[in-house]
């Protein structure tokens, strides 16, 4: 009984995430390329494949790290509606650094159509769902076998962090460290000027510590005693 009852929350559905040290929380967060980089690599070659990150332009990718030259390369393997020809047929062109990186679907009905779900668009995942960057971490690694007596449907899978258990998403990260990595370039794209916003936070304080410096050299100087 014992054992049951310990092995039993192992595949229970509605997990809470496990809590994770983030680079990126509290007053001295910050991101480190070489994650953002590895997690970007995972976005493209996995995640991509079904899920927009409309708020993203190529462009942006400078601030990982990523060279223009890179950027370049990397738009120009995206293919995007491009208005319609004399015939009134639609057109296509190669994306450029200035595009927003590309729908996999033409629409949402058409992501359904070939997945059985909708998967959400990614640019404020870790802000907006429920348990933030832990649940979105532990999502990815979350799937397992269903429990005795529950049944997952065809073209469903088992997640023990989701309320419900099933998801028509399949499992795609196999590691702790890809889902890590991966978050971690999620919460970047949310919020890519943390950074520069932190770096601009402690010349703010290193300013005001020279301020009160002098404030108190100055205040010495004028109240000190008279020589007699
Ligand atoms: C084969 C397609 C596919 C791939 C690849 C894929 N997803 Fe999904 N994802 C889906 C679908 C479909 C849903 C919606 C599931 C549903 O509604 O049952 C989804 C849902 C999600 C959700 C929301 C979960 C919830 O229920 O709240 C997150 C977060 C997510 N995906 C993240 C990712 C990340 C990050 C990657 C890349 C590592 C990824 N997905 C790769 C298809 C995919």
């Amino acid at each position: 009984m014992a054992a049951l009852l310990a092995a039993a929350p192992a595949f229970a559905a509605g997990a809470a995430p496990p809590h994770q040290a983030w680079s990126f929380a509290g007053p001295t967060g910050h991101y480190d390329p070489a994650t953002l980089q590895h997690g970007f690599r995972i976005y493209a070659d996995v995640c991509a494949g079904c899920h927009s990150l409309n708020e993203l332009h190529f462009e942006n990718l400078a601030g990982i790290g990523l060279s223009a030259a890179d950027i370049r390369r990397i738009a120009a393997t995206h293919t995007i509606p491009d208005g319609t020809d004399a015939a009134g047929q639609p057109k296509t062109r190669s994306a450029r650094p200035d595009d927003a990186i590309p729908d996999p679907f033409p629409s949402p009905a058409a992501a359904a159509q070939a997945l059985g779900g909708v998967p959400p668009d990614l640019s404020h995942i870790t802000m907006t769902h429920r348990g933030g960057p832990d649940w979105i971490a532990a999502f990815l690694t979350g799937f397992v076998p269903p429990p005795p007596g529950v049944t997952v449907p065809p073209g469903r899978f088992y997640n023990r962090f989701l309320r419900t258990g099933v998801t028509a998403m399949p499992p795609v990260v196999a590691s702790a460290d890809d889902a890590r990595a991966v978050t971690t370039f999620l919460q970047w794209s949310a919020d890519p000027h943390l950074n520069a916003r932190h770096r601009l936070g402690y010349a703010g304080l290193a300013y005001f510590a020279f301020l009160a410096a002098l404030a108190s050299a100055l205040k010495r100087r004028i109240w000190k005693q008279p020589r007699r």
